[in-house]
């Protein structure tokens, strides 16, 4: 098997640290890949308002996650007192990997100061060292391409230089400028920048009451794992088509599309810590189901967070479940969740088709299939759902 450590202060992580990742695991073939921020850098210490270890922490999971699957934030480096050697991380790796071929992935700066680190021989010992250029330029990597002769001649370590392609040329110490004065946003991931936004990181102060779409696309994304952000997209796209076909207010419906999973991975703990704070009330069964509890916790955050209007709030509130007598705005962003783009079962075309033909045949449809699936599953089936298939009958 084959691990890369990927190693840095990531403060914070950047475009251009996504690409040099996700071009190593290609080049490499590597199987898993570590991101491992560093705790106390042996070089340099971390500048001032560097956020705190959880926040670094969290900021690498976030990104790893953006990476891919394979990927994963590994803290030993915030865990171990001291100084960060990577020495040591390569060992925690060996203990922890005893039959993985380990590479170290490292940006430009970094390998330019290699043979200064503590016990350089030995961290080639123990991993292949891969280094990639920022800019990509011809200069950078002539650089590059002298000093991996130098440490070949000095220490007989034979390291790889990859060019990434789609290379993005930023630094942390650029964003780290930017950001406090509102710019420099495009190079970070999407989800990153949105728990920057979401935890007044670098400087910045938005009022999480009256972001703009955009922001409060980053802010959701940055609450989920990177394998929901398709579905929430297309909810997201199909509730504006809903809206606009049935006359709902469509920046109203594409808010409730951007955050109505956005709790959909916190535990149940938190989710019950949320709706005992805003005062939702909830019962039994929504107490015991995790999928049911979602729908109740994000609602009171896009309200008394986000500041999203009553019918947002009611929206997100009976997505999963519907209700007797559902608003417009209910049955929209029940049935863009249910029909979104990359939804996938039988009847799904069927249901298309009836959305944008007749709203409450399509609701309907819904309300029955998840009937019929919760006793196939032999569940409980939530009374909400069948107040709902009932007053949809009596309509049709
Ligand atoms: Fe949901
Ligand atoms: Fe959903």
């Amino acid at each position: 098997m084959k691990i890369g450590i990927y190693g840095g202060s990531f403060n914070p992580p950047h475009l251009g640290h996504l690409a040099a990742a996700r071009t190593a695991v290609k080049a490499l073939g590597l199987d898993l890949l570590q991101v491992v921020p560093a705790g106390v850098p042996p070089h340099k210490a971390l500048p001032e308002h560097t956020p705190d270890k959880g926040h670094r922490k969290a900021m690498a999971e976030i990104f790893a996650d953006q990476i891919g699957p394979f990927a994963q934030c590994w803290d030993v480096e915030l865990e171990r007192p001291g100084r960060s050697f990577t020495v040591d991380t390569l060992q925690a790796a060996a203990v922890r990997w005893p039959e993985a071929e380990l590479y170290l992935l490292m940006g430009a700066d970094m390998f330019l100061s290699f043979q200064s680190w503590y016990q350089p021989e030995e961290v080639a010992r123990r991993a292949r060292i891969v280094t990639f250029g920022r800019t990509g330029q011809r200069q950078e990597l002539e650089q590059l391409q002298a000093h991996k002769e130098l440490l070949d001649k000095a220490y007989g370590i034979d390291c790889t230089i990859l060019t990434i392609p789609d290379g993005v040329d930023v630094s942390s110490t650029q964003l780290r400028q930017a950001l406090p004065k509102g710019e420099g946003r495009q190079w970070l991931p999407k989800a990153v920048y949105g728990y920057l936004v979401r935890e007044g990181l670098y400087g910045l102060h938005a009022d999480l009451r009256h972001l703009d779409d955009e922001t409060l696309r980053c802010v959701s994304y940055s609450m989920v794992r990177a394998k929901r952000l398709p579905h929430i997209r297309g909810t997201e796209q199909e509730a504006v088509r809903l809206a606009q076909r049935w006359g709902a207010d469509v920046e109203e419906m594409r808010r409730a599309a951007i955050l109505h999973d956005c709790t959909k991975y916190e535990s149940v703990e938190r989710h019950l810590a949320i709706c005992a704070q805003y005062g939702i009330e909830l019962d039994e069964m929504e107490r015991s189901g995790e999928k049911l509890l979602h729908a109740k916790s994000g609602a009171a955050l896009a309200k008394y967070v986000f500041g999203e209007s009553q019918r947002v709030f009611e929206a997100i509130l009976y997505h999963t479940t519907g209700r007797g007598d559902m608003t417009l705005e209910e049955k929209l962003l029940y049935l863009a969740d249910y029909i979104e783009p990359c939804r996938d079962f039988p009847e799904v075309e069927e249901m298309r088709r009836l959305a944008y033909t007749d709203l409450d045949r399509a609701v309907l449809m819904g309300v029955e299939l998840s009937i019929q699936e919760m006793v196939e599953r032999n569940r409980v089936v939530h009374p909400n759902t069948l107040d709902a298939e009932q007053s949809l009958r009596r309509g049709a």
